[in-house]
C-alpha cells in the first residue's frame, strides 16, 4: 500500500538539496597516496601495471611533492625499491636504505608533508617473502625482531608514522616496544590489521618487484573466507598498541570495514589496493566504464562502510573531486 505523503524522492529534487542531505562526507585530509621510491638517480618512470603512478628516485621526488601540493594531498605512504636484495632483507633497515633516503628527501622538500612508511621485507628479500625464512617457512619471531628494527630506522630517518604490512603475529607489540625504547613514543602505528592473501595485489608486486619467488603468502596473510578471524586480528592489534586499524583490500572487504568500525574505537583505514585501481583504469581504457564516476563511487562506498582514512592511488584525483563537490 502506497502512503502517498511519504516520498523519499522529495529529498532528491535538486542538486543543492541532495548535497545537503548527503550522509557521507569526505575530506582530502583523509586520503593517503602510496608512493614508490626507487634507488638510483634521474628515475621518473610511469609504472606499467599502475598507469598514472610513477617510480621516483629520491632526486625526482620533488615532482611528487609538487603534484601532491597542487591537488591538496599532504599524506603519503612510502614503498621502497632497493638496488640490491639479500636473503634477510637487510636493505630494509639500512641507514641509507631507499625508504630512509626518500623520507629525508621529502622532509627536506616539504617538512609539512605527513610521511608514513610501509614496514615490510618483501621488497628487500631475494626470495620475495615478507620475513626471515627457516626452510620454506617464514619464521615469525625472527621476523618481528627485524620488523621492529625497520620501524625504528624509518622513525630515525624522520617518518611520522609506521605501517607494518607483514602480518606476523606480535609485530605491533614488538614495534611499539622498540619505538618507545628508541625515544619515539609519539610515532603512531597504523597496523595492516586484517590483510588478506589477495590476488588484488598483482599490479603492486610488478611495481615493487616483490612477488614471492616460490609459494605464496597464505601462511601469513589471511584467508579471504574468514571475517571473524579478521576481528580477532584487529583485537590483538588493539591490545598490542596499534593506533589505527587497517583493512586491506578495501572494495571486496567492506563488510570488514563496517565491522571494524562498529567493534573498535580506533580510527579505521582501508587500502584500495593496486588491483582495484588497475581494474578501473583497464575497464575505462576499454571504454566499458566511466573512470571518474567509478572512482568516485567506489571511494564513497568505502567511507560509507565506515572508513575514516583511505589509502588510494587516486588520492590526487579524489581530492579534486571532493573540492569540486562531486563527492563529499
Ligand atoms: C608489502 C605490501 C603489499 C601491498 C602493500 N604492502 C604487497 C603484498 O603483500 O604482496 C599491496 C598494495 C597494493 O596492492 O596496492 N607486503
Amino acid at each position: 500500500m502506497f502512503n502517498d505523503s511519504i516520498r523519499p524522492r522529495r529529498l532528491r529534487t535538486s542538486d543543492g538539496l541532495r548535497r545537503m542531505v548527503r550522509e557521507t562526507r569526505l575530506s582530502p585530509e583523509s586520503l593517503i597516496w602510496p608512493i614508490f621510491v626507487q634507488e638510483g638517480e634521474g628515475i621518473y618512470e610511469e609504472i606499467p601495471s599502475l598507469p598514472g603512478q610513477y617510480h621516483y628516485s629520491p632526486d625526482q621526488l620533488y615532482r611528487m611533492v609538487e603534484q601532491a601540493h597542487m591537488h591538496g594531498v599532504s599524506r603519503v605512504i612510502l614503498f621502497g625499491l632497493p638496488k640490491n636484495k639479500d636473503e634477510i632483507g637487510s636493505g630494509a633497515w639500512a641507514e641509507d636504505g631507499i625508504v630512509q633516503q626518500g623520507i629525508r628527501k621529502i622532509k627536506e622538500l616539504a617538512p609539512e608533508m605527513y610521511v608514513i612508511t610501509d614496514v615490510c621485507m618483501c621488497e628487500y628479500t631475494s626470495h620475495g617473502h615478507c620475513g626471515i625464512l627457516c626452510g620454506d617457512y617464514v619464521d615469525n619471531d625472527q621476523t618481528i625482531a627485524r620488523i621492529a628494527q625497520i620501524a625504528v630506522s624509518h622513525a630515525k630517518a624522520g617518518a611520522d608514522m609506521v605501517a607494518p604490512s607483514d602480518m606476523m603475529d606480535g609485530r605491533v607489540a614488538a614495534i611499539r616496544q622498540a619505538l618507545d625504547e628508541a625515544g619515539f613514543v609519539n610515532v603512531p602505528i597504523m597496523s595492516y590489521a586484517a590483510k588478506y592473501a589477495s590476488s588484488f595485489y598483482g599490479p603492486f608486486r610488478d611495481a615493487a618487484g616483490s612477488a614471492p619467488a616460490f609459494g605464496d603468502r597464505r601462511s601469513y596473510q589471511m584467508d579471504w573466507h574468514n571475517s571473524r578471524e579478521a576481528m580477532r586480528e584487529c583485537a590483538l592489534d588493539v591490545q598490542e598498541g596499534a593506533d589505527i586499524l587497517m583493512i586491506k583490500p578495501a572494495m571486496s572487504y567492506l563488510d570488514l570495514v563496517y565491522q571494524c568500525k562498529q567493534r573498535f574505537e580506533l580510527p579505521v583505514a582501508a587500502y584500495a589496493v593496486s588491483g582495484e585501481y588497475a581494474m578501473i583504469k583497464a575497464a575505462a581504457k576499454a571504454g566499458l566504464i566511466d573512470e571518474y564516476g567509478v572512482m568516485c563511487e567506489s571511494a564513497v562506498s568505502i567511507f560509507r562502510a565506515g572508513a575514516d582514512i583511505l589509502i588510494t592511488y587516486y588520492a590526487c584525483e579524489l581530492a579534486d573531486a571532493i573540492r569540486k563537490g562531486d563527492i563529499g
